[in-house]
């Protein structure tokens, strides 16, 4: 039987202790995603809706299937920024007419749903996941373009929202446009260079420049409707498809582009058979400790998480700080590499080297979930060769070419963070839980190599050492690490896809692997050189 066994006591002190931290951490959370749901605030979503407009999350509702579900990217993106938490952008998945396809809207009430550095980041991300899933992409746009006090930030490398486009259509991914306001000078590429546009009567704005900006240019008196109506632009230049009669108009016309597309997946469709694991995803919330220095045992998350809690092993008994398992999520075969003990060492990387390849082997997907201090320190792992394993690691995550999904459960640090495929290794989707914490090293241990080297410097120089000075550095070098070290502080930097509740773990992976075979899934064949 490969059915796993569970030890969790949902009776226990403990169970109730990590439970409570985790829900505290959540409601922590929620009151972040509550200020990205409120976009501009009540006075700017009053003023839309007097205007007779739908709001960005109502104008996505609509696009998408009737009760079919939304998978929402970045929504904390610019928290702690100097920006409105969500960027003024909502991204995600959903399915549009039967296919699975990746949505942006603009947030017309925040900022006039001008683009910061973030909402170019949030977009840009989007536009990847687009290109390396092979999902068709819809933007509802309605923009004032370039947020102008920040254009230094974002002029220049914004040019890559255009290019994306572009370069989507030419990979054969369909690129859709619909226009319900202003999308004027750089936003007018938008529709511009999209496969199928839609644009809203009397409401879309495309324009280079609006009848000021053409004053000044050229001295021609102008309006905006002639400039760039919906109605011009579909009798006149040919820049609009489709003439909607509304917002609810476009969104239909929208629906029909995609049903047209006749998108077929060409990844491999799921077991249909696939069976929920055996045990409540609910006690989910009582796994991580509260003090992550305290282990938890990863098998008890797996068994929650893949089908039918059944999971195979592989090299159960060698470098047993590291789980690696074959199973199956919501149908679709997966590799687990899950840290079971904090601490890589050599063996476990070398295991971990061979299991990637393996998936590679057999074109299997990789799931890699975090609770990692990074690899071993000290003289006899040094002499044991910790740098070759270690990279024999990344190297075998970096050169896998299979689809990867993260997800930090409890810490992720150091050369750890990238073994086991963190943000700079690519993988398609990577989340985080409440509970997660990522730095280069653990905030105490970053304040005493501070510290030490400090001390060192002054005897060095022969100077005195300030022990008060010291205590009250590394007070607030640990506050500052331990802050950013947060997985809402991380969410904000674009350095995840967003950060989920532990009991929705299976039914985020289950659209991410959903999603990643809408495009071919191949492993890599060679391999950069492994140092042996
Ligand atoms: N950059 C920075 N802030 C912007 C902005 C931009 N591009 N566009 C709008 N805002 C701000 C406004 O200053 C206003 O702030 P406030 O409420 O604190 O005064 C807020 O966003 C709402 O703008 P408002 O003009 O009241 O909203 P609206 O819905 O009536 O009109 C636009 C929206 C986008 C049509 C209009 O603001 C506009 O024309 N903006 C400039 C567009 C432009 O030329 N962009 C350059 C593109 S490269």
């Amino acid at each position: 039987m490969t059915v796993l066994p569970t030890r969790l006591d949902p009776g226990s002190p403990d169970y109730a202790a990590h439970r409570t931290a985790m829900l505290d951490k959540l409601a922590g959370l929620d009151a972040e995603h509550a200020k990205a749901l409120a976009g501009g605030g009540p006075k700017y979503v009053e003023r839309h809706r007097k205007r007779g407009k739908l709001l960005a999350r109502e104008r996505i509702e609509l696009l998408l299937d009737p009760d079919s579900a939304f998978l929402e990217l970045s929504p904390l993106a610019a928290w702690g920024s100097d920006y409105p938490v969500g960027a003024g952008l909502v991204t995600g998945i959903g399915v549009v007419a039967g296919t699975e396809c990746l949505i942006t809207a603009n947030d017309p009430t925040v900022r006039g749903g001008a683009s910061n550095p973030w909402t170019l980041r949030k977009a840009l991300r989007a536009n990847e996941i687009a290109l390396r899933n092979r999902l068709p992409l819809i933007n509802l746009v309605e923009s004032g373009g370039a947020d102008l006090p920040s254009q230094k930030e974002i002029f220049i490398p914004g040019g890559a929202l255009f290019r994306d486009l572009t370069r989507l259509s030419a990979a054969g991914i369909p690129t859709v446009a619909v226009v319900f306001g202003n999308s004027t000078a750089g936003g007018a590429y938008v529709p511009g260079m999209s496969d199928h546009t839609v644009m809203v009567k009397e409401r879309a704005k495309v324009f280079l420049g609006g009848p000021p900006l053409v004053k000044m240019a050229t001295g021609e008196e102008s309006d905006d409707e002639s400039l760039g109506g919906a109605e011009m632009h579909a009798r006149t230049s040919g820049l609009a498809d489709f003439f909607a009669a509304d917002e609810q108009d476009a969104i239909r016309l929208a629906r029909r582009i995609v049903h047209r597309l006749h998108w077929r997946r060409a990844g491999a469709a799921p077991d249909p058979l696939a069976e929920a694991p055996k045990y409540d995803e609910e006690e989910l919330l009582g796994i991580v400790p509260g003090d992550l220095k305290v282990p938890f045992d990863p098998r008890e998350v797996i068994a929650r998480i893949v089908d039918g809690s059944d999971f195979d092993e592989f090299k159960p008994l060698y470098g047993t700080s590291l789980a690696t398992g074959w199973a199956t999520l919501h149908g679709y075969p997966v590799g687990i590499l899950a840290n079971a003990q904090g601490v890589l060492f050599s063996a476990e990387s070398q295991k971990a080297a061979q299991f990637i390849q393996l998936a590679n082997q057999r074109d299997i997907p990789l799931l890699f979930l975090h609770n990692t201090t990074g690899y071993m320190v000290g003289k006899d792992y040094e002499q044991g060769g910790i740098i070759k394993h270690g990279a024999m690691m990344i190297n075998a995550v970096a050169n896998s070419t299979v689809p990867h999904i993260s997800v930090l459960m409890g810490s992720s640090y150091g050369a750890g963070h990238y073994g086991m495929c963190g943000r700079a290794y690519d993988p398609r989707f990577l989340f985080a839980w409440p509970s997660a914490k990522s730095a280069v090293m653990g905030p105490q241990q970053l304040a005493g190599v501070l510290s030490i080297v400090a001390r060192q410097s002054a005897a060095a120089k022969g100077a005195p050492y300030d022990e008060d000075a010291d205590a009250a550095i590394r007070a607030m070098v640990e506050q500052q690490i331990e802050a950013e070290s947060l997985p809402a502080f991380l969410s904000g930097r674009l350095y995840d896809d967003g950060v989920i509740d532990p009991r929705d773990t299976r039914t985020v992976l289950g659209l991410c692997l959903s999603a990643i075979h809408n495009a071919p899934v191949e492993g890599a064949r060679g391999y950069g050189v492994f140092r042996m």
